[in-house]
């Protein structure tokens, strides 16, 4: 690259002043050597949801920020973990949490959720919202959701 400085121009690049072709090389340089922005500035709504980080509206095209029948919370805003660990996460229609009916939920592991319970959990009955759902029914939503997680090598 060449540099030619024209009489009476300043010339910036990310605000440091250059003066010299020996400069311009070294600014692209420590340009290309290092992330552009502090990790923490380019980690976004876009992030891949999983076990531990958030479900958005960015970062899935499912509806999560409707709420299900008499659900206290929606499901954007919560981690797979939250949904499935957290006895004040209620998602389902009926409010209910599911550690308050299974056991097993309070404890569950990431990968263990993964390839233990998420396949069951897609084969039992989708729930219509009614009283004549069978008890075992889940939400299609979530049947979705973790679906699509699954798919994806169940991140954290
Ligand atoms: C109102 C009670 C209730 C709630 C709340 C509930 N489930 Fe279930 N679930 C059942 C019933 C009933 C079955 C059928 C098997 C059984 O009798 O345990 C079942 C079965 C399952 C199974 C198959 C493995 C097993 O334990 O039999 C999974 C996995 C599961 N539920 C996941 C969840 C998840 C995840 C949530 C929370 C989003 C949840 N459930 C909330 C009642 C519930």
């Amino acid at each position: 690259m060449t540099f030619r400085r024209v009489r009476g121009t300043r010339i910036f690049m990310h605000g440091v002043e250059v003066t010299s072709s020996a400069a311009v090389a070294a600014l692209v340089v420590s340009c290309w050597g290092k992330e552009p922005y502090p990790a923490e500035l380019t980690q976004g709504p876009s992030d891949p949801y999983g076990w531990s980080h958030e479900i958005v509206e960015g970062n899935t095209s499912l509806d999560v920020s409707q709420r299900l029948g008499r659900a206290t919370s929606m499901i954007a805003g919560h981690s797979v973990r939250d949904i499935v660990t957290n006895p004040s996460v209620r998602v389902r229609g009926d409010d209910k949490s599911c550690v308050s009916c299974h056991a097993w939920a309070t404890m569950v592991t990431r990968t263990e959720f993964c390839n233990r319970y998420v396949p069951v959990f897609l084969a039992l009955p989708t729930s219509a919202g009614k009283p004549s759902d069978p008890a075992s029914a889940k939400p299609q939503l979530l049947k979705d959701l973790l679906d699509e997680w699954r798919a994806r090598g169940c991140p954290d």
